[in-house]
């Protein structure tokens, strides 16, 4: 069809998405952590699409006149429009745009000098859901996921001066991943940082390292993926480990074991060493912790010890900036959990920034990371599993390095049907295969009838996640002893979830619901039930450490708030049942 601008073309294209997810990013990870990269942050030039007109239109074509050169009427005006700040929600930005769901386009110029480089890449940390790039008026492609990163090569499309164009669209559809209903608020934006990458013809595309598993901790394990070269060989160094290795590479692959006995990383002391692998022109630096986590019948072991995960779970928001959080906020939150005695984070329910792992791994944390398989997915949707199950490949492939994620989790509190079963069971194999060094764990739903452990997915997992709201949801607290009695899981248990709600400061008696008081009566019956578990639970982490935004929650104290914290929002206020946790968690500590 001839280009005719901004008119005709797009008033009657009613499947205009399909050409733009025809081309999808994906599997597009690079190993940048410790790379020096070009900040593309900063205020962007944005407009409200509500009707998707730039993808149906082709606003990034930037056609203004016709072949005579006569102007065409245009819909948009990139550089005039209102700017916004990158990274950030658009929800905490704008009052106009807090409930906003829909799509943003977001524009920016940049100016491009060849250093020497051969390739530049483009990295977007994060933008929820969906991501449709251009640079320079052509599509780059179309990134699925609102929480993990995806690079795209630019080598070919740079000039002297640019033009980079997202459509974020952060509508909740059936398809997605997670759904279109959730217990936590959407946010949408570009929500972590925006870099440019300049790379050899051949770098390093995807580095790990590790411990070798069983190898008495004595011995290390080192891959490599290169990109832009079939052979040749990288160095390996860890000089603090007198370790200077050649990794041979064929087929743009390597792998090499050897012996070390680096002083092991673990919540008390989280030993980090300077990792190097260089190929060619290319080097990375990582500071990277080596641990061993395992399972031996009911129990978890760090470095071949038992270990009760004393957990919390997390969403990731903070009031001001939503899911953009900052470093500062994420260290306060690790503060605020070792203070509570914590050793143990579930990052709930979708993969939070990379800094949360980096910081993890620096001041000694372990985490549970997960990917948003949350509740009713459309399990029988192949499009679906592709969407998921890449997300759960960037989330592995971005956080591989870092010592203080121990649990990868394919999902949270799913229905048990033949085809979750089939889709989550894949999904667990997938994680096992990509990933046979950390334990694989979903948080899952109890039998409600026979008050058992029944839920098949169990049998696909390392460690069971098991969320339960007796004393809340399920009044009967009773019910929770016959649950550990009537269970015999053969495999470490994790309660995944407890809690109850209550609004910071709201004093009443035991019973009274939302109270501080009733909260702290439910954790301390939660406890007393822990204390005379069986030996198969191995942790517990309470939902949540803090309030956050929720739609579903309307009631006159609730206001829009999940009040199952156990901070206010701000983190400023702790209530009654933080102590407890912090009492029960400090005894076990030390035991
Ligand atoms: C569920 C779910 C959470 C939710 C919580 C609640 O278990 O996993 O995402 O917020 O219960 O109802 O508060």
């Amino acid at each position: 069809m001839e280009k005719t601008g901004n008119f005709q073309e797009g008033i009657h294209l009613v499947e205009y998405e399909k050409k733009y997810r025809a081309k999808l990013i994906q599997n597009s990870g690079i190993s940048d952590y410790g790379r020096e990269k070009e900040s593309l942050d900063g205020f962007w030039n944005y407009a409200i699409d509500q009707y998707d007109t730039c993808l149906r239109q082709k606003w990034f074509e930037e056609i203004y006149e016709n072949e005579n050169g006569l102007e065409y009427p245009m819909d948009f005006s990139f550089d005039t429009w209102e700017r916004m700040r990158v990274p950030s929600c658009w929800n905490t930005q704008k009052e106009l745009l807090h409930l906003y769901e829909g799509t943003i386009v977001y524009t920016r110029r940049f100016k491009y000098k060849n250093h020497g480089e051969d390739r530049v890449f483009i990295k977007i940390g994060a933008a929820n859901y969906q991501s449709v790039v251009f640079v320079n008026k052509q599509h780059m492609g179309t990134h699925l996921g609102g929480d993990t990163p995806f690079f795209i090569e630019v080598t070919d499309v740079l000039q002297k001066d640019n033009r980079i164009i997202i459509a974020v669209n952060n509508t909740r559809r059936r398809t997605n991943v997670p759904c279109e209903n959730t217990d936590w608020f959407n946010y949408g934006g570009i929500h972590r940082s925006v870099e440019i990458l300049r790379l050899p013809k051949a770098f390093i595309q995807d580095f790990k390292i590790n411990l070798q598993r069983g190898s008495d901790f004595k011995k290390i394990d080192a891959a490599v993926c290169i990109n832009g070269s079939e052979s040749g060989t990288a160095k390996l160094s860890i000089p603090q480990l007198g370790v200077n290795a050649e990794i041979p590479i064929t087929g743009g692959k390597g792998r090499i074991t050897i012996d070390a006995a680096p002083r092991l990383w673990d919540v008390e002391n989280p030993t980090l060493y300077d990792v190097h692998i260089a190929f060619e022109n290319d080097s990375i630096t990582e500071k990277i912790g080596f641990r061993e986590i395992t399972v031996n019948g009911e129990d978890i072991l760090l470095n071949g010890k038992k270990i009760f995960l004393r957990g919390i779970c997390t969403h990731e928001e903070s009031v001001e900036n939503g899911r953009a959080v900052t470093e500062e906020e994420i260290r306060t939150n690790y503060r605020l959990a070792k203070e509570m005695n914590c050793n143990f984070m579930r990052l709930a329910h979708y993969p939070h920034t990379e800094k949360a792992a980096q910081i993890a791994d620096e001041i000694g944390m372990l985490l549970w990371e997960e990917i948003p398989v949350y509740w009713a997915i459309e399990f029988d949707n192949p499009a679906t599993y592709a969407d998921a199950e890449n997300q759960l490949q960037e989330l592995i492939h971005r956080d591989y390095n870092r010592a203080s994620v121990i649990i990868w989790s394919v999902g949270n509190e799913n229905e048990d049907t033949n085809s979750r079963l089939t889709f989550m069971s894949k999904l667990a194999k997938t994680a096992k295969t990509t990933d046979p060094s950390r334990l694989i764990s979903a948080a899952c739903l109890y039998d409600l009838h026979q008050y058992k452990i029944l839920d098949r997915l169990c049998a696909h997992v390392d460690v069971i996640g098991i969320n339960e709201y007796f004393g809340w949801y399920n009044p009967d607290f009773s019910q929770l002893l016959r649950l550990f009695e009537n269970s015999n899981p053969n495999k470490p248990v994790i309660i995944s979830e407890f809690g109850a709600c209550a609004m910071p400061h709201m004093r009443g008696t035991k019973d009274e619901l939302f109270t501080e008081d009733k909260q702290l009566h439910v954790f301390q019956q939660q406890i007393e039930a822990f204390k005379a578990a069986p030996p198969y639970l191995s942790g517990v982490s309470p939902w949540i450490f803090f309030d956050f935004r929720c739609p579903r929650r309307t009631n006159v104290l609730q206001g829009y708030y999940n009040r199952k914290g156990l901070l206010s929002p701000d983190k400023k206020h702790k209530k009654l049942a933080f102590y407890a946790m912090q009492e029960f968690y400090g005894d076990l500590n030390n035991q």
